[in-house]
Order: structure tokens, then sequence, then C-alpha cells
């Protein structure tokens, strides 16, 4: 029998991608995001190219907390199981926690990242079954702080430690976890935050050249179907957890200080 998967995200970059490879595979896919003609198109995509199973889509916003829950009943009326649960939206926002101006400008990546992360996995968890699994999309920047991306980094590292929280919880239902940790690749996101991307980052971070999405969502799925729990498909985030992990940690700090860019005074 066909396995399905519910991907959030699965519209653009990364969760499409993922799609497309696990229908590559017969999967029945679930995919879910909040622009509806955006998932349709991909949708349609998919459709045509190879692999069987149903496609069907939820229109839904993750971080919406009065209709998150509505959505997901409706959108799963037909659904028994789902095999591979990944959890995978995101937003990211850059600059200075000090300049973005509003306060309630600074709870986006959290709601998103992270509640809704938790809140879809919430929604799910009655659909999993024995043998099942869960991939958490988060980021190297989960394992790290960078300057600039402080909401985001507190969004991922927060959403690495639910996903081992999940680990420990969901052992005796043996439903299997698994953290994924990139660095760049090449998707629209990647595109809108070099447009954004102020200079002092730039002059540092943003010249590096991104990871192909293909080969990224390929690891990425081939570590879960073996069973790998933390997903590292990126060197430089290797790198940095090597640093952090055999160096002492004043030292391991003061390098990373100094690979990172430093904001203008
Ligand atoms: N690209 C990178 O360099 C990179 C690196 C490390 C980790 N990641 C992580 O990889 C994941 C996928 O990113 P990507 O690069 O593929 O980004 P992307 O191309 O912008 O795709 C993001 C997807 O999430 C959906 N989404 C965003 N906010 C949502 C919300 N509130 N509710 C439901 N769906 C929502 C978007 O659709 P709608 O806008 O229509 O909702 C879209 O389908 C993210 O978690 C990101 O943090 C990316």
């Amino acid at each position: 029998m066909s396995k399905t998967a519910l991907i959030t995200g699965g519209s653009s970059g990364l969760g499409f991608e993922m799609a497309r490879q696990l229908k590559a595979q017969d999967h029945n896919l679930i995919l879910l995001a909040r622009d509806k003609k955006k998932l349709e198109s991909a949708a349609k995509i998919l459709a045509s190219e190879a692999g069987s199973g149903f496609i069907r889509t939820i229109a839904c916003d993750v971080s919406d907390e009065d209709s998150i829950e509505a959505c997901f009943k409706a959108g799963l009326y037909e659904t028994e199981n789902i095999d591979f649960l990944i959890v995978n939206a995101g937003v990211t926002s850059i600059d200075l926690l000090s300049d973005y101006g509003e306060l309630t400008a600074i709870t986006r990546d959290l709601k998103i990242n992270l509640l809704g992360a938790i809140a879809t996995t919430y929604l799910c968890l009655p659909y999993l079954r024995s043998g099942s699994r869960i991939l958490f999309v988060s980021s190297g920047f989960g394992v790290v702080g960078a300057p600039g991306y402080s909401l985001y980094c507190a969004s991922k590292a927060g959403l690495n430690n639910f996903a081992d929280a999940m680990r420990r919880e969901l052992l005796p239902r043996d439903i299997n976890i698994h953290v994924a940790c990139p660095g760049d690749i090449d998707t629209p996101m990647y595109a809108s935050e070099l447009e954004v991307m102020p200079e002092w980052i730039r002059e540092k971070m943003g010249r590096g050249k991104p990871a192909q999405v293909d080969s990224i969502a390929k690891t990425i799925l081939k570590k879960c179907f073996k069973n790998q729990y933390m997903i590292v498909p990126s060197l430089d985030v290797k790198g940095l957890m090597l640093l952090q992990k055999f160096l002492p940690r004043q030292l391991a700090t003061r390098i990373i200080d100094n690979l990172f860019p430093r904001p203008p005074k």
C-alpha cells in the first residue's frame, strides 16, 4: 500500500523538492502552505511527474491558532495514516534586534517556525502509527547563533530541542524522529534573503554558493530512511558543529566569533 507524506511548506523550495522525490517513490502527498494558488500549481506540476499516489493540498497558515485545527480536520478528512510528516514550513527574518521597530515584528519567526511546527506535530500525532517518521527541517542556525538572524536562530534552536523531546516522548510509540540542519540552499527563501541582506552580513556570508536543492533533499530523505536522527547535509554546518564538539568552549566561541560578520558600531 502507498505511504502518505504530509509536507508543510510543500509548495516551494526544499519542501516541494522533497515532495517531488517522495512522489517518484510512489508516496501519496498532502501539501500544506498558505498560498492556495501556489499550492495548486505545485500539485499540478507534481501530478505530471513520475510516480503514482494521490496529491491533496491544505491551504493553511501554521501560525494561525484560530484556524489551523479546522484546516487540518478538513484537509485530512479521508486520511487514516500519515507515514511521513515533514515539518518544513518556515520563514526567515534578517535584522539587528534593535532595528525591528515594533514589538509585533519580533514574534513572526517564532510563531511560524516554532509554534507552527509544534501545532502541526500536535495535530498530526493521532495519524502517526508505529514505524512512521517525523522530519523537522531546522537549520545550521539552530545549532549556532548568528548576528542579524537572532529571531530565526531562536526559532530553530527551539525546534531542535522540541525535536529531541519528541524523540524521547515518542520512543514507546516507535515513531522515528529526524532533524535536518542544512546551510544555505538555493530556494526562493534564499533568493529573497539575499535581496534584503544588509551589507555587513553580505560582505562575509552572502558570497558563498548555496547548495542545490535537489541534492540536499536527496541527502535528507536518504538519511531519514536510514533512521538517522541528526542530519547535517552541509559541510559548513558540519564544520561549526565539530568546532563546538571538540574544541574547548572558549576557543570554539572565539573562532566562530571571527567567522561570523560583525554589525557596525
Ligand atoms: N533556503 C535555505 O537556505 C535554508 C537553509 C536552512 C534551512 N532552511 C529551512 O528549510 C525550510 C524550507 O525553506 P525553503 O528555503 O524551501 O523556503 P521557501 O522556498 O520560501 O518555502 C517555504 C515554504 O513554507 C511555506 N510557509 C511559509 N510560512 C508558512 C506558514 N505560516 N504556514 C504554512 N506554510 C508556510 C511557504 O508557502 P506560503 O508562503 O504559500 O505559505 C513555502 O511553501 C524552512 O524551514 C527553512 O527555515 C532553508
